[in-house]
């Protein structure tokens, strides 16, 4: 465990109160009251570490992380380039981002500086080196953020300046090598469209060229790798002279960087979390979103990860910003700890008085200290932590599940010029892992690099390109005992967004011949019968065949192609694989799975159907393999989470103990509302 504790704090913002020593006095004090164990510092710093170009004040720093350590307080230390001081961007205007329109911004805001920009990257080093060398090696520093939230809000995310251009076709060149292997591979003969000289590439904006579906990939992927080579250069500039790990943290989907690929040159993986709790009475939705990312994080290391941040309360952001009702704030915390998370930590610890987010939540107020609501449900998950570190140290989930979720899947089918426009690939597969959460069976989040050894069942929903070696892949999986699930739109393209000719990639597993895909209107939608209910067939209605060997589990039922398959599965090699050729509904995920499940022998830790609005997530010792069919051994941790605003009574198989209160609990568990309870299984 990183620092030896589930860490708990947040983003602290001292720089605003230098000069009311008495504030920072009272903020290590209520750090204590409030079970305070690391906070985050230097985030947005820059402007009072280096207020003039090559002066360095590092002075208050140290002195905050020395008082911080005196009081038993580790400290995560940021690199400040989340936001640029006036003095950079007057002196260089080169490090704002150009605009797809071509203008360059105007200094402010933050997290919109242009990554490929050498003096950006010179002067980022610079104090990244210098904040290596005097705090690298401090007692209390446990780890490195870099930057915030690369890419983040108030940019669109890509700079268009020249030296990106330059950089574009640079890495353009290092890929195709020849001009005639990138048009073959970008379909260049039509409309003309083929390149003669490298500086005809531009990247793809309105203005400009927004037709060649395959330029706009290679441009998202080019804009990956600038984040991650200004990412990999912060790490190394703080790894200078110093040995501990670095982070950065990520948002949820957040569709610009592709996170599995920036991950790859990090050692924690850490997140900020902003559900939207109380949209509406039913938490769900808002709860399997969070469950999903969380599990997303954990997944791209297989390990715990660190939740950087969350809303002590409100934020400030969107329309209308609830306050949290009480309870959420403690079973949305543990949620985060129940799905691998080793932290819970904020934005922020105090209120600043003035600008952008003085009404955002905040651990402290603008007024009445210790003495608020916020503040005791905060301190009460400080109280609660310690008391579960013994129980999570060393453990992780291992789910027998994963759900594909890949971005180049996401930038291609989101950027498809039929047959319909307004595909929203996370929502499509946050539907499918939904089915997954409110059974209570786990799984992880994966791309189509990711290693499958270890799972029984892999779903694919709308799994649109498949990248070089992942047909392979499953082909393998499948044959070698596992369950796939794919969707209708699957296995159209590869990585630069040609279309397959032939066959499927996967006809020989999935069993079905793809002919045509209707995108009814609503008087034409269609319905299939499966398991005895009717469900609606919509938006996406494939048109297959079956062939020779692969069951038909349910046909059409309207319209022309009524009696063709609408759900399909064929056994291959020791496994099974099944097809949806058509968008459905919830309720449909919801039946379909559970039969999956059954098949696969897949059960959730309690053993038992869960009621509506609770769900479970087991944490095991990273040494030990998952348990048999997902019952819990001894010493494991399984959370059993209660969303809805009322007590329910959840039935169990076997015997538990909470692992908090020593209650022990035999067919029955009693769930507060939006309670949260941490069990072991009696022997
Ligand atoms: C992001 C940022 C924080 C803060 C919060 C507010 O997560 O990283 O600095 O602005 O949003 O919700
Ligand atoms: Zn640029």
């Amino acid at each position: 465990m990183l620092g030896g504790h589930l860490l708990h704090g947040g983003d602290y913002n001292p720089e605003q109160w230098l000069d009311c020593p008495e504030i920072l006095e009272e903020d290590i004090r209520l750090m204590k009251e409030a079970g305070v164990n690391c906070v985050t510092l230097g985030v947005f710093s820059w402007a009072v570490l280096e207020p003039e170009e090559g002066v360095y004040h590092f002075g208050w720093l140290e002195e905050i992380i020395d008082n911080l350590g005196s009081a038993g307080i580790q400290v995560i230390l940021a690199t400040p380039s989340g936001a640029m001081p006036h003095w950079l961007t007057q002196k260089y205007p080169e490090v704002m981002q150009v605009r797809e329109d071509g203008s360059r911004n105007l200094p402010g805001k933050r997290h919109n500086f242009c990554y490929t920009s050498p003096v950006m990257r010179r002067k980022t080093a610079a104090i990244d080196e210098a904040l290596s060398r005097t705090f690298g090696k401090k007692e209390n520093v446990i780890l490195w953020h870099i930057s915030n939230e690369l890419g983040g809000n108030f940019s669109d995310g890509a700079c268009h300046c020249e030296a990106c251009q330059n950089a574009f076709r640079e890495w353009l060149k290092e890929k195709y090598g020849t001009l005639e292997q990138l048009n073959q591979a970008w379909w260049g003969r039509f409309w003309s469209h083929e390149y003669t000289d490298w500086d005809q590439i531009h990247s793809p904006v309105p203005r400009g060229e927004t037709t060649v579906t395959a330029l706009e990939l290679d441009w998202r992927r080019f804009v990956t790798a600038q984040f991650c080579g200004f990412c990999e250069m912060e790490i190394r500039a703080v790894k200078k002279y110093s040995d501990l790990p670095a982070t950065t943290n990520y948002m949820d989907t957040f569709k610009n960087i592709d996170y599995n690929r920036l991950s790859r040159g990090l050692d924690i993986i850490s997140w900020d979390n902003y559900p939207f709790w109380h949209r509406e009475k039913d938490e769900v939705p808002a709860a399997v979103r969070a469950a999903f990312n969380h599990s997303m994080m954990r997944s791209m290391k297989k390990q715990p990860f660190l939740l950087m941040e969350s809303a002590p309360s409100v934020i400030n952001w969107r329309e209308n910003n609830p306050v949290k009702r009480p309870g959420m704030h403690m079973l949305s915390s543990m949620q985060a700890v129940a799905h691998g998370s080793d932290s819970v930590q904020y934005f922020q610890w105090r209120k600043g008085r003035g600008s952008y987010e003085k009404f955002h939540g905040a651990v402290l107020d603008h007024k009445n200290g210790s003495n608020t609501r916020v503040f005791r449900e905060v301190s009460e998950v400080g109280r609660r932590l310690p008391g579960l570190e013994h129980l999570l140290d060393g453990t992780v989930n291992h789910p027998e599940a994963a759900v594909l979720f890949d971005w180049e899947n996401w930038w291609a089918v989101e950027n498809i010029t039929g047959p319909r426009l307004d595909l929203n690939y996370p929502g499509y597969v946050m539907d499918h892992y939904r089915a997954f959460w409110e059974q209570g069976i786990e799984a992880d989040i994966v791309d189509m690099n990711a290693d499958l050894s270890g799972y029984r069942l892999v779903s694919a929903p709308l799994n649109y390109m498949y990248k070089s070696g992942w047909a392979e892949k499953i082909r393998a999986f499948v044959r070698g005992g596992g369950v796939f699930v794919t969707t209708f739109f699957s296995g159209m393209a590869d990585e630069t967004d040609l279309c397959f000719t032939g066959s499927h990639p996967l006809e020989d597993v999935l069993g079905v011949v793809q002919e045509e895909i209707d995108a009814p209107s609503e008087e034409f939608e269609n319905r299939f019968l499966y398991s005895e209910n009717a469900y609606p067939a919509v938006r996406m209605c494939e048109i297959v065949h079956a062939k020779e060997g692969t069951e038909v589990l349910s046909v059409y039922e309207r319209d022309f192609y009524a009696g063709f398959p609408a759900v399909t599965r064929r056994s291959y090699g020791e496994g099974q694989a099944y097809y949806l050729a058509a968008e459905s509904d919830l309720s449909f995920l919801r039946r379909f799975y559970e039969d999956v499940f059954d098949s696969c022998g897949m059960k959730n830790a309690l053993g038992a159907k869960l009621p509506y609005g609770v769900t479970a997530a087991v944490r095991t010792s990273c040494r030990q393999k998952p348990a048999d069919a997902g019952l819990a051994d001894s010493g494991e941790a399984v959370f059993v989470m209660n969303f809805r605003n009322e007590p329910v009574s959840v039935e169990c198989r076997g015997d538990w103990r909470d692992a908090e209160t020593g209650e022990t609990y035999s067919g029955k568990i009693p769930m507060e509302a939006f309670g949260c309870k941490v069990l072991s299984r009696t022997k």
